[in-house]
């Protein structure tokens, strides 16, 4: 119906990127993206006019416009554009333009195919840079040869897309990226937005698969000073991400960024001077956490080996996030010790409920303020170590331990 709509409204739509490789390759295509020859505010605007249930939110900042319809798909609408570099590495300049200037500024042949919505054309495809040969072929082409110089995260986009769909670069665009490499190229790109792209990469199910792209690519020093001494990586990356699963298994209301307990691992062995090198320049949330979790790491089975009550043992785990408790359960993974430890932590002992509550405690003659909170962490310590399981018992052991009168 869109295609319709917009060539009543004489601005052809397409549909492009992603979803038109998707297609060809057969696989569920998450994002459907638009392309409009026109303002794409009037074309949403015109979809929920004529279109029953249909409704759109428009970004007056990027001209875009997400149309959602009665049974909640989704489009994404963009007004077709050119795009001019004015320096390596910079955010592109953009100009309204048409169909084949939108193609045109795209990362590689894949992703530059576009096909037609208006129901005279419909389905027809366009292709001017053989994005599909290059599809069954298996590579991943740029547009033209300074496409990594104006924008180098189309180097760590191609390296997953050559993860995901099993690709590789064209033997041009290996040459391209040794050129970008010598030109020091990521020096130039802003720390989030290369922080952005190391996420995406991070999130990839694929990402122990992506390492030996790492390595083929030299891209290694994106993440650390030097690539990893032993080839025990993939399969450490791969435990970790088993641990996340069975975490999200456990608990799938729980907010965990995939992102850091992979970069823990990652990092486990690199200095913390380097690694704080690496965070000064990206946006990475909790680094000070991400820093104590690494600090402790290394020392963890010998501190839980010295660690003799339930208690002193889930303190220790306490200082640790749950992405680092993650990252130890992979890293040590034939210390079943350490891993049982580790889930009875995170299964049992940090949601135990206390007994008393600091208003209830002060109700039987506790005064507020840091004693109170002392007794508290006293209450959950007998808790854990199984001297305490009720209210009643609880008293008891307060009045034993001359807490209360
Ligand atoms: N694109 C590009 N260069 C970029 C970012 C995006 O050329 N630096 C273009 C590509 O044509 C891409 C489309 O915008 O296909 C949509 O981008 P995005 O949603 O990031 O990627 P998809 O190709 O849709 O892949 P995914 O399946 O990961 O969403």
């Amino acid at each position: 119906q869109i295609g319709r709509i917009a060539q009543q409204l004489g601005t052809p739509a397409y549909l492009v990127g992603g979803a038109v490789r998707d297609l060809f390759l057969k696989r569920y295509a998450p994002d459907l993206d638009v392309a409009v020859e026109g303002d794409t505010r009037m074309l949403a605007e015109a979809c929920k006019a004529q279109i029953h249930g249909a409704h759109y939110q428009f970004h007056a900042q990027f001209g875009t416009a997400i149309l959602e319809d009665s049974q909640g798909v989704a489009l994404d609408l963009a007004q077709c554009r050119l795009e001019h570099y004015p320096a390596p590495a910079a955010l592109p300049e953009v100009h309204p333009g048409n169909i084949h200037a939108d193609l045109a500024r795209r990362d590689f042949t894949v992703n530059a195919m576009a096909i037609r919505l208006d129901p005279q054309h419909f389905g027809i495809l366009l292709d001017p840079y053989d994005g599909q040969a290059d599809l069954q072929a298996g590579l991943l082409r740029t547009l033209h040869s300074r496409s990594f110089l104006d924008d180098p995260t189309r180097i760590l986009r191609g390296l997953r897309f050559a993860t995901r769909f099993q690709m590789d670069l064209a033997p041009e665009c290996h040459q391209q990226l040794k050129q970008a490499l010598q030109a020091d190229i990521f020096t130039q790109l802003s720390g989030a937005r290369l922080w952005r792209e190391l996420r995406y990469l991070l999130e990839l199910e694929a990402l122990p698969v992506a390492l030996s792209l790492l390595t083929a690519w030299k891209l290694w020093f994106l993440l650390r000073p030097t690539p990893p001494a032993s080839n025990t990586m993939p399969t450490l990356l791969q435990r970790g991400q088993e641990q996340i699963q069975w975490l999200s298994a456990q608990f799938p209301e729980e907010p965990l960024a995939i992102f850091i307990p992979m970069l823990t691992l990652i990092w486990q062995d690199v200095t913390l001077r380097d690694i704080q090198h690496y965070l000064d320049r990206w946006p990475v949330p909790d680094r000070s956490q991400l820093l104590a979790d690494l600090r402790v790491l290394p020392g963890l089975p010998d501190t839980l080996l010295k660690a003799k009550r339930p208690s002193q043992k889930a303190n220790i785990w306490q200082g640790v996030s749950v992405a680092g408790i993650l990252a130890a359960m992979a890293i040590y993974a034939d210390n079943p010790t350490l891993v049982d430890s580790a889930r009875l932590y995170l299964q049992v002992q940090r949601r135990l409920p206390s007994p008393f509550n600091g208003q209830e405690l002060q109700t039987l003659g506790l005064k507020a303020g840091p004693s109170l909170g002392k007794t508290l962490k006293l209450l959950r310590e007998a808790q854990l170590d199984g001297e305490i399981s009720n209210k009643e018992n609880a008293q008891q052991w307060l009045i034993k331990q001359g807490i209360l009168p």
